[in-house]
């Protein structure tokens, strides 16, 4: 099954400061954690490598400062084989960090410091129109400013290219922009900040994949709503779909949504069903969890392949 699908990303990128924890410090507690890394993470440079290791081609427009970390995340950028023309360098700024607990359970919590992140303003999404135009779709994420994804999805629509919003975080962005996503990839709590879904928890994976199917064409072209270990639903005009996950012991689910987002993005962007890359995504997503750290629990696309069930030898998913 040959790839080829362009993807162009628009993207946040962090160094990610992970401490391993047996649970999770209260207000005031001082713990000790039992593991520690430093890695490249970022829901947009993550999104990238994973979009790249299932076999897209892949740019990446991001923004890092002129400091220790943003060469790292360069150098893990090139060992994943992605170009970083698109990568610009900012003096004045810090390279974004991210401060990452992760508990035995698997669970994390994430803090955020933007950086030069908050550099990638709509004036840089305008001078990379010629990419734009040249992609098969651009995908971008809630940790950009809000007039940058704003101007993203201007642009993409302009040139009848398709647009894939992860609103990780939720950002407060016009429903016209949210509208023309497609598709538009959640959780169950971004969901309910667009209001899909209501406030009860422990909902079926057919109740959500209802509420999907009733959000196409009122919230978004098309839906995605990511659900952890109960796996994953999408709806468009032409159905809706409900994937369970894989029974899988978790150890990090740092970055799982990204691998999710990446794989696919990948797949739409080969032209395949949103039905055929739900099952991918659900695939590459269960794969990540049972690895430590982000990218580098990212699984290549055969692998991804064989978890969801496609014959890797087949021309068609
Ligand atoms: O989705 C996981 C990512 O969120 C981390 O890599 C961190 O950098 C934050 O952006």
């Amino acid at each position: 099954m040959a790839a080829s699908g362009r993807v162009v990303v628009f993207g946040s990128l962090n160094v990610d400061s992970t401490s391993y924890v047996e649970s999770f410090p209260a207000p005031g507690e001082t713990i000790r954690s039992h593991g520690y890394r430093v890695a490249l993470g970022g829901k947009g440079s993550n999104q990238a490598v994973a979009a790249q290791v299932v076999g897209a081609s892949v740019d990446l427009v991001a923004r890092i400062g002129t400091d220790a970390a943003g060469e790292f995340a360069l150098a893990t950028l090139q060992r994943f084989g992605l170009p970083t023309g698109a990568i610009g360098l900012e003096p004045d700024a810090s390279t974004g960090v991210a401060q990452i607990a992760v508990a035995d359970s698997g669970e994390n919590t994430i803090i955020i410091a933007g950086g030069a992140n908050l550099t990638l303003t709509p004036a840089v999404v305008d001078a990379e129109r010629e990419r734009i135009i040249a992609a098969s779709l651009v995908l971008t994420q809630g940790e950009l400013p809000p007039p940058t994804i704003e101007r993203v999805a201007e642009l993409a629509a302009g040139a009848d290219v398709r647009f894939v919003l992860n609103l990780a975080p939720p950002a407060a962005l016009s429903a016209a922009v949210v509208g023309s996503a497609d598709p538009l990839v959640v959780n169950e709590h971004e969901a309910r900040a667009v209001g899909i879904g209501t406030d009860a928890t422990g909902m079926a994976l057919e109740e959500w994949r209802e509420l999907a199917a009733s959000a196409v064409g009122r919230v978004a072209r098309s839906v995605v709503v990511t659900l952890g270990p109960a796996g994953a639903v999408a709806a468009s005009a032409d159905g809706s779909w409900a994937v369970p996950a894989p029974r899988v012991a978790a150890v990090d689910t740092t970055g799982a949504g990204d691998a999710f987002t990446g794989a696919l993005a990948a797949f739409i962007a080969e032209g395949r069903p949103l039905e055929s890359a739900l099952r991918f995504a659900v695939a590459a997503g269960a794969l990540a969890v049972q690895t430590r750290g982000t990218v580098d629990s990212y699984a290549p696309r055969d692998a991804v392949l064989r978890a969801a069930g496609f014959d890797t030898g087949s021309a068609t998913a």
